[in-house]
């Protein structure tokens, strides 16, 4: 997607991918920073070891607890941001044209980096209810205090993973969303017990699979006839957001969307 915006926006730069063994990210830094690189992505395993190599990092990416997005200077400073969460907020405004201080939300695997930033952007749009369950149930209880130190008005709750549990919460939440990794592969479990999704929800699976078949999750949301969005939706935003980082103009959106798709369903 951004060597299609790269083109669109008549900027003479190329988006390549590098591969860096864990503990070299610093040593990549320079090599990035001596070639003239405007800044970049970085993935897993990276997150954490980049966060430390940065010379800042954004007060959103901060609080989010990770960085995905690195800007760097002329002077070849190295500046840190979070663009899963704001993605998150833009992908939800366009696939439910809904904002999430309107939405009662649930999150699935909220004890993850993903789900934790979602979490906590979340709070931070005032979310009127968030519901935080995670397979290992203490880190999403370590971060519902936390979130409600952050934000006192919202109604903030971590639940155990248990399919009766679940099935009663559901009936008191408007957007389901899944951080997990279960359903990125074939043959991976259903998430939520059968008969769990009702009408009113709206579904996000965060997960994406390189051929685009759809998660479980998505085909009980099809199936259910709900409305639904998946990762492929909060890869665009997230990338889109990037792009206005690096170059501080609006990212050519529908060129970024073909690209993305044309890849995917390749
Ligand atoms: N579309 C996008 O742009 C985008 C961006 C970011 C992430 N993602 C997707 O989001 C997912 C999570 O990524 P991440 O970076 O947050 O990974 P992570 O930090 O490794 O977290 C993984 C999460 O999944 C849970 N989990 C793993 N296997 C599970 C299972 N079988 N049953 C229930 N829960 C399970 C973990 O629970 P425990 O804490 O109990 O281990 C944890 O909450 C991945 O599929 C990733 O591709 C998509």
């Amino acid at each position: 997607m951004h060597n299609p915006a790269l083109q669109a926006a008549g900027i003479p730069a190329q988006y390549i991918r590098v591969h860096v063994p864990p503990g070299r990210v610093r040593e990549a830094f320079d090599t990035f920073r001596r070639h003239g690189f405007f800044g970049c992505n970085i993935t897993i395993p990276h997150k954490l070891e980049a966060m430390q190599a940065v010379d800042d990092v954004a007060p959103l990416a901060a609080r989010l607890g990770a960085v995905n997005t690195l800007v760097i200077s002329d002077e070849g400073h190295f500046t840190g941001h979070n663009t899963d969460g704001p993605g998150f907020l833009r992908a939800v405004r366009e696939a439910f044209q809904k904002e999430i201080i309107d939405l009662r939300v649930l999150i699935l695997g909220a004890g993850g980096g993903a789900g934790r930033a979602t979490a906590v952007q979340c709070a931070l749009a005032d979310c009127p209810r968030l519901v935080l369950v995670n397979r290992t149930a203490e880190k999403v209880e370590r971060l519902s205090q936390e979130l409600r130190e952050l934000n006192g008005e919202s109604d903030i709750t971590a639940l155990a993973w248990e399919d009766e549990i679940l099935s009663e919460e559901l009936a008191n939440i408007d957007l389901i969303v899944n951080a997990t990794s279960r359903g990125m592969k074939p043959g991976d479990a259903p998430l939520l017990p059968t008969g769990a999704l009702r009408a009113g929800h709206q579904i996000f699976d965060m997960v994406y699979r390189p051929d685009a078949s759809p998660t479980p999750l998505i085909e009980a949301a099809q199936n259910a006839h709900l409305p639904w969005t998946d990762g492929l939706n909060l890869l665009l935003h997230q990338g889109a957001i990037s792009f206005e980082h690096w170059f501080s103009q609006p990212a050519p959106i529908d060129a970024m969307r073909r690209g993305l798709l044309a890849t995917a369903t390749a």
